[in-house]
Parts: structure tokens; C-alpha cells; sequence
């Protein structure tokens, strides 16, 4: 196949958006974030970026390259299977875009230390990482590279998840301060949010914490049907429903959880006896029906979800000459759009010069 470089739409709206590539990408993301690309990509209407940030994922994993080096892949391929489209979507790698970094340097000038020390989720983050103590400066600033990032496609929306707020927040800053310094140069962006509340943030298998690559807590996009089985039968349902004929809680019940996110009243038909997910939630809560009975529902459901996904991924990895492919052709366009950016930039700050 032909991989060929997309036209970029001034009449259209600009989506940007990433992923750090520290680990495969599991249902949380699927459900949170790239089913709504795909459909986004989809409708037509966007020139649309999906940017690999190895960049990024090395501010807190500067000690481990082969780490990032080795899921770079990964989330390419989990990207093509779920259907994000090359012939729709530009695909690129972060760190081959000098731009990036040099936009960085200079918006650096507009953010201080205590803003960043202040980003809700640069706290979070180092509080998790254990970097309170002794900050690296590289981690303090990666939402300065996100403003970069998100900038120099001039994109106007950003699918993200709930966490990213707050970056979106300080990109906007960024923007203003450029802008009112030096001239209007640079593009606000907005969130885009899962359009379901509940799918902005799926639970690990424990039902607690959020899915997670770091917790280890979920189901990966990749994993076979073997591992989904073992996984989705060790989920966390009502610790009190231990016989079957016990009444049983919903609430909390990671099964259900699930359910209300992935089901449809057709494939509860296609899985179950019941109509739909409510009937099913009832006769759980009177009693009599069995965890491992919803369990094989969920698990139904999920692999229904995820055999597509298993084809396309297949086809890629026997194809590994166009995947690079996609990723050259991809980089090439990105960097022709964040050039453009850096220019303008420059040309505002005045550091452009005539030899
Ligand atoms: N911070 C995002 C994450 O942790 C990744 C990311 C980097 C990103 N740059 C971005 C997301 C620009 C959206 C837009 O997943």
C-alpha cells in the first residue's frame, strides 16, 4: 500500500492529540479516548494529529530508553488497530520534530516555577514518581512542551482525558502571554471529554483505581482471549454476594461498572436472557444470579470489542514495512506544519534573520 502525505484543510478545524508511549494502550484508553478519535477522524471534519510522545515519556523516564524505546511501537500498532486511518489521520513520532523542542525554549520564558510547581497534575505526577524531594527540571517543564505541542499545529481541539485539564489550562496561558507580548500568533485550544461521564474514567479489575499501565490493573487492547478470560473472572463484584442466591450490589461492582460502559441492550440480547442491562442489574439485586454468569457476559462483550482490534493489529505486524512507513510519511507532514508554527513564532519574537 501507498502511504501518502494528507492535506492539510485551513478551512478546518486542527485536532491534536497523544499518548506517552510507556506501555501498551488498554480499555481505559480505548473507551476514554480512542474510539472518540477514531470517530472524529471519521467524520471528516478535522485535519487530525495523533502524535507518539516519546519527548515526553523520557521526562520520567530519562533512566530507562529502552523502555520507551521498545513501547514507541506498541502504541503505533495499538493505534492502527483500533482504526486510526493514515489515509485520515497524520501519525508522528514527537521527538523527530525539532520544532517541538524549540518552541519549548522559548515559551519557557512565560511560565514560572511556582505556576508549574501549582499544575495540579505536575503535583499529582511528582508525588507518584517520588521527584518532590529533588525536581528535574525537564519534568517540571513537560506542560511547557505540551503547550508546544498542542501550538505549533495551531490545533483547536484536544481529546483528552480528565487529568490533562489543567495542561490544556497552562497551554492557554502560554498563548495569551505570547500573544499579548509579541503579537497574535498562537491558537487557543479547548478539551474534548468523552462524551459519557462514566468512560472518562474506567476502574482497574479491582473496581478502585483508575485502569492504569503503571498499576498493571487492566485489559490491554492486545491481550488474547485466554488472558481476557482470567482477567475479566478475577474482577472485583460484591465482596457480600457469596452464594448465588445472595442479593448482590451493583454499586461499586467493577462487572457492572464495565457493563454500563461497553453493553448494548443487542449484545446483552446476543449474551444473556435478558432485554437489557437494567433487567439483568435487577435479578442480580433480588438474587440468584451468579458473578461467574455476569463475568462470561462481560467477557462476551469484550471480546466481541476486541476481535477486530486482534485482525488489524495481526495485519500490521505482518506488514511492519508499512507501519514505518505511515510513521515516515507522518513525520514528514508534522514537521512541515510545526516549522511553519516556529517560524511565525520567531518572526513575532524577532529572531528572524536575513543573511
Ligand atoms: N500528556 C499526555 C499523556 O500523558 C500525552 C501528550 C503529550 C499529549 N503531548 C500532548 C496529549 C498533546 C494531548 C496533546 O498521555
Amino acid at each position: 500500500m501507498k502511504i501518502h502525505k494528507l492535506e492539510f484543510n485551513k478551512d478546518k478545524k486542527t485536532i491534536l492529540t497523544g499518548d506517552r508511549p510507556t506501555g501498551h494502550l488498554h480499555l481505559g484508553h480505548f473507551v476514554g479516548s480512542l474510539r472518540q478519535r477514531v470517530e472524529l477522524q471519521n467524520s471528516g471534519d478535522y485535519n487530525m494529529f495523533v502524535m507518539i510522545a516519546d519527548s515526553q515519556a523520557m521526562t520520567d523516564n530519562f533512566n530507562n530508553p529502552m523502555k520507551v524505546k521498545s513501547n514507541v511501537m506498541n502504541v503505533v500498532l495499538d493505534y492502527l488497530s483500533v482504526g486510526i486511518d493514515p489515509t485520515k489521520t497524520t501519525i508522528f513520532i514527537q521527538s523527530e520534530v525539532n520544532a517541538l523542542t524549540e518552541l519549548t525554549f522559548y515559551y519557557m520564558n512565560l511560565v514560572t516555577v511556582s505556576r508549574l510547581q501549582r499544575n495540579p497534575t505536575v503535583k499529582e505526577e511528582l508525588k507518584l514518581r517520588g521527584f518532590e524531594q529533588s525536581i528535574p527540571s525537564g519534568f517540571l517543564n513537560y506542560p511547557v512542551s505540551q503547550a508546544a505541542d498542542i501550538t505549533a499545529f495551531k490545533a483547536d481541539l484536544v481529546p483528552v482525558g480528565v487529568d490533562q485539564l489543567p495542561m490544556l489550562e497552562q497551554t492557554n496561558e502560554i498563548v495569551d502571554s505570547f500573544n499579548r507580548i509579541y503579537g497574535e500568533t498562537l491558537v487557543r485550544c479547548q478539551p474534548m471529554l468523552a462524551d459519557n461521564k462514566k468512560a472518562q474514567r474506567l476502574p482497574g479489575l479491582d473496581g478502585k483505581s483508575k485502569m492504569s499501565k503503571s498499576l498493571n490493573n487492566g485489559i490491554y487492547l492486545c491481550d488474547p482471549t485466554e488472558e481476557v478470560k482470567k482477567k475479566v473472572m478475577s474482577m472485583y463484584t460484591d465482596p457480600d454476594h457469596i452464594k448465588v442466591e445472595d442479593p448482590g450490589k451493583v454499586e461499586d461492582n467493577a462487572v457492572f461498572l464495565y457493563l454500563d460502559i461497553f453493553s448494548t441492550d443487542e449484545l446483552i440480547q446476543k449474551y444473556s436472557d435478558y432485554q437489557n442491562l437494567d433487567e439483568m442489574k435487577e435479578h442480580y439485586k433480588r438474587g440468584g444470579l451468579g458473578d461467574v454468569k455476569i463475568k462470561m457476559v462481560l467477557f462476551n462483550i469484550i471480546e466481541e470489542i476486541l476481535t477486530p482490534i486482534r485482525e488489524k493489529r495481526k495485519y500490521y505486524e505482518e506488514h511492519m514495512d508499512e507501519v514505518k512507513e505511515i510513521l515516515r510519511v507522518g513525520t514528514e507532514h508534522a514537521k512541515e506544519i510545526a516549522n511553519q508554527t516556529l517560524a511565525d513564532a520567531k518572526k513575532a519574537m524577532m529572531l528572524d534573520y536575513e543573511f
